[in-house]
């Protein structure tokens, strides 16, 4: 969300659903999001964590987003699936240029993937791929000092835009 500027006026579409987490956090801040799921059992949980959580502006959508996404003009398309790469071409269709297109990607080999995919399409500029970690600190008298758990490992965060 910092990354992009995402804010209330912009659509969004994520895929896949999962239990709708992410969608929900995004649907916080943008206008609307589309979530993209081939599972119904995911999209039964996805369903009542927006109803507990009281959100009216995510659709979501039992479909396959490989084989096309049916929005235009998307401002950010965020992929949270396996094989990514096999989403550029639909992705190249919906989103607006200037948009933003996303993959987090639990291995490097999967955003080296997602990266190869997108230098083949002129449509695309790659920007960057990231990972994220916080250190916690215990803050206690004198005991100033990283926490002894730590997090390994997140995921990575690929950044790609639409130019043309
Ligand atoms: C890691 S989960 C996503 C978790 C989600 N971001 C969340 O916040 O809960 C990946 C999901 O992608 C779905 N999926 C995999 N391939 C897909 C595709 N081609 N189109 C739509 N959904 C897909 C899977 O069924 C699974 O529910």
């Amino acid at each position: 969300m910092a990354e992009t500027g995402l804010g209330k006026k912009d659509i969004v579409v994520d895929a896949g659903t999962g239990a709708g987490a992410l969608a929900c956090a995004l649907a916080n801040v943008c206008k609307h999001v589309y979530s993209y799921e081939i599972k119904e059992e995911h999209l039964k949980v996805a369903k009542e964590n927006i109803k507990r959580l009281r959100l009216n502006n995510i659709t979501l959508k039992k479909k396959d987003v490989n084989k096309g996404i049916t929005e235009k003009e998307v401002n950010l398309i965020v992929l949270d699936l396996p094989e990514p790469w096999k989403t550029v071409k639909s992705a190249q269709k919906a989103l607006k240029i200037g948009g933003f297109l996303i993959a987090y990607t639990p291995t490097i080999i999967q955003a080296s993937q997602f990266v190869e995919e997108i230098r083949k399409n002129k449509s695309f500029l790659f920007d960057k791929t990231i990972e994220l970690i916080q250190r916690k600190w215990i803050v206690d008298g004198r005991r100033l000092r990283p926490s002894s758990a730590e997090i390994g490992h997140t995921a990575f965060l690929t950044f790609v835009r639409r130019i043309k």
